[in-house]
């Protein structure tokens, strides 16, 4: 029997990042890739030392209940964890971990794809070449908003939120205003051309563009509205790699079909990977599968990162990325 603990990959890893996992540890790999049912990781959690999950896993309370839990450390692949039941997974003594740091510059890079794509009508003209309907040059055809000087409104100032502020402060001469729970020093905001406000209604008022980069989930829980949406300007966009749920997806629907704003740009969605048919059918927004951290150099810095959580927490150290 190896005295290697016992660790379970819940989906496919980039091939150099399974390499080093199976060099230290005793690992079983999710071969085929298919997501994992819920009982397969109730099972998971009461065989193995360690589950790696990933942000399309759903780890809620119940998989914690009913004891027999093995599982001392839940080393999630990727920063967002909302998917997990943090204090259920504390409560059954698992500590658990995420990746914050290393997909930062490229989700600030999806969210300026979406901006431009959306502002420029980038997916529309695709769709328009491919369909083989374009008929050429014309000083009326397919007018876009214009992005550079604009105002860049943002909902939450952590790592992702000041990336996209300096590309659109330093790279597009935007003014930058944004909201964000806690007070950031107003000279830090500077260093991102950026300008903080009291409220999220007051960030909407004033944007052309709102881009969101908080946390899903609790109170973030459809923090964009029918009601806010209401509040943004009617030739305003709506970026979104943050997470699904903060938008309420048939509000954004509605507004979008009824001129209340004029498109959005999406990476996320709520129920993930179903995109409604609503979003699916308009012209005037830009979907994306959730691709915010997806270059090669992203996702196996990712995946080190987890090597290094539980290489440190089975070495009896504090995890670098301990969330709970
Ligand atoms: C995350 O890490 O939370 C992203 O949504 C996927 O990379």
């Amino acid at each position: 029997m190896s005295s290697k603990p016992r660790i379970l990959v819940t989906r496919r890893w980039p091939e150099a990042v399974e390499r080093v996992l199976a060099d230290r540890f005793d690992m079983a790999f999710n071969g085929n890739d298919v997501a994992m049912p819920a009982n397969a990781l109730a099972q998971a959690l009461r065989e193995f030392d360690a589950v790696l999950p990933t942000v399309s896993d759903r780890l809620p309370a119940n998989l914690f209940d009913g004891g027999g839990i093995k599982a001392r450390i839940l080393g999630n692949y990727g920063v967002g964890y909302n998917h997990i039941d943090v204090a259920a997974a504390k409560a059954a003594n698992i500590v658990v971990t995420n990746t914050p740091g290393v997909l930062t510059d490229c989700t600030a890079d999806i969210a300026m794809t979406l901006l431009l794509a959306v502002a420029r009508r980038a997916g529309e003209g695709e769709r328009q070449i491919r369909a083989g309907e374009w008929t050429g040059w014309r000083p009326t055809h397919m007018i876009g908003s214009k992005v550079t000087g604009k105002t860049l409104g943002i909902i939450g100032f952590g790592r992702i939120g000041k990336a996209m502020a300096k590309r659109c402060h330093f790279g597009f001469d935007m003014e930058v205003v944004f909201y964000n729970r806690s007070p950031i020093d107003a000279a830090e905001a500077a260093r991102y051309g950026a300008r903080q406000l009291d409220t999220v209604d007051e960030v909407l008022k004033v944007a052309d563009f709102v881009s969101l980069h908080c946390p899903g989930g609790g109170e973030n829980r459809h923090l964009i509205n029918a009601e806010r949406l209401a509040m943004m300007k009617k030739g305003a966009h709506l970026v979104n790699t943050a997470r699904g749920d903060v938008v309420d997806e048939p509000a954004l629907i509605e507004a979008l079909k009824n001129g209340v704003i004029r498109g959005a740009g999406l990476d996320v969605f709520e129920a993930e990977p179903n995109v409604p048919a609503g979003l699916r059918v308009l012209e005037n927004v830009v979907l994306l599968p959730h691709l915010g951290s997806a270059t090669e150099e992203t996702r196996v810095a990712m995946g080190m990162k987890v090597v290094d959580n539980i290489t440190a927490f089975f070495d009896g150290r504090e995890p670098p990325d301990r969330v709970a």
